[in-house]
């Protein structure tokens, strides 16, 4: 077995900024031996700012075309996941891809099944799985705590947020969607692992795109993506507020979410409601659980790990184990399957069967 493993960072945005590249730093067992950017000063500042990149470049085919690349990471815009992810997958690298797996679920079943056939390790960025607090009611529910949970309820709205307005986050041919994909996806993603998986039964939704219609008239505070934004020339034709109900075979799950809104009030938390106790999930923080015997709001202590940190390692580990984890793509095509369905369901503005 190789003393480390050899990675290739494809896209140095602000995800490779934020989780991976300080994941690798605190590693000792991988190089990262190239970091890529179409944009090749974004490559090179990374490698200024983290020592341990080796060698920048533009064209990925470069680190694919590498033999002593074990393992590639995916952290471009999601429509260049699908491209970038199946050529290195064909040139017999293992894959870590951010999420949204792709665009599409047709698409995203494509990966799963390269992956498969090549016996390749494919693992999906939805990070809140490695959370402590998403473990610990995860745990919670197999052990039977809450009773029966019958309905969850989320919340992911914020007040003026849409990200990189006009850019790639606002094309549909090029997200795959607006607030569903890129912030409902960890939402949805992590309440059916908490659930256990659940059977998907049918689907309503509807989706808004109310907020910059007029791009050139829209006020923010926040704009995060800021740098890919093209607000005089570009394109804004995703959902910024989208509302729906999802049956299952267990609990039945209700949402909104907003990337802006005329209410000053950004709302981040997941409700599961059980017939013994329910629970409060901050999104990316703690939660709170509520006796329904004792009537008592219990807030448990505990600390909570880097879970990029821990994602990547357990990724890095499950190439050398073999063994698939609760990232690999092929635990991730329910919610894949899930939010096509929610947009079909908005685009016909009907009610959509899926078992
Ligand atoms: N897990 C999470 O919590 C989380 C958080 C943020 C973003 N993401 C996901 O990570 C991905 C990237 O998001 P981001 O915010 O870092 O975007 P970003 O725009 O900051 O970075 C993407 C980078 O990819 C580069 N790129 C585009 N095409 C390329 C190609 N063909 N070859 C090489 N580089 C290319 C761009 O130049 C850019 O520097 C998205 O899919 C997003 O949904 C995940």
């Amino acid at each position: 077995m190789k003393e480390k493993q050899v990675i290739a960072v494809i896209g140095c945005g602000r995800i490779a900024r934020l989780a991976h590249l300080p994941s690798f730093t605190q590693m000792e067992n991988v190089r990262v031996k190239y970091a890529c950017d179409i944009l090749l000063d974004k490559a090179e500042k990374m490698k200024e700012d983290f020592p341990i990149i080796e060698t920048c470049i533009s064209d990925y085919k470069v680190a694919l075309a590498d033999p002593e690349v074990d393992v590639v990471y995916v952290l471009t815009p999601n429509y260049v996941h699908y491209t970038v992810t199946m050529d290195a997958l064909q040139a017999g690298k293992h894959v870590f891809c951010e999420k949204p797996i792709t665009v599409n679920y047709a698409l995203s079943q494509e990966m799963a099944q390269e992956a498969n056939d090549r016996g390749l390790m494919l693992n999906i960025g939805v990070c809140n799985r490695y959370h402590r607090s998403v473990e610990m009611l995860e745990e919670m529910n197999r052990e039977g705590k809450f009773g029966n949970i019958y309905h969850v309820y989320c919340s992911f709205r914020s007040f003026r947020g849409i990200p990189g307005l006009g850019g790639a986050f606002t094309t549909k041919s090029m997200s795959g969607g607006g607030v569903l994909i890129d912030w409902g996806i960890h939402f949805l993603d992590l309440i059916l692992y908490i659930l256990g998986g659940a059977k998907l039964i049918n689907v309503t939704c509807d989706a808004y795109c109310e907020m910059a219609k007029d791009m050139k008239a829209y006020r923010y505070t926040d704009m995060w993506a800021e740098d890919t934004a093209d607000i005089e020339n570009g394109t804004n034709d995703v959902d910024d507020c989208i509302s729906g109900y999802v049956r299952t075979d267990k609990a039945s799950i209700s949402f909104n979410g907003a990337w802006a809104q005329n209410i000053n009030q950004s709302e981040m938390f997941i409700d599961f409601l059980g017939d013994q106790c329910g629970a409060r999930l901050t999104y990316g923080g703690k939660f709170e659980i509520y006796d329904g015997a004792t009537l008592k709001t219990i807030q448990p202590e505990y600390h909570i790990p880097d879970m990029y940190l821990a994602e990547n390692k357990a990724f890095l580990e499950s190439v050398v184990s073999g063994v698939k984890n609760r990232n690999h793509i092929d635990n991730i095509l329910e919610s894949a399957k899930l939010l096509d369905a929610l947009y079909t369901s908005a685009d016909q503005k009907s009610e959509l069967a899926l078992s």
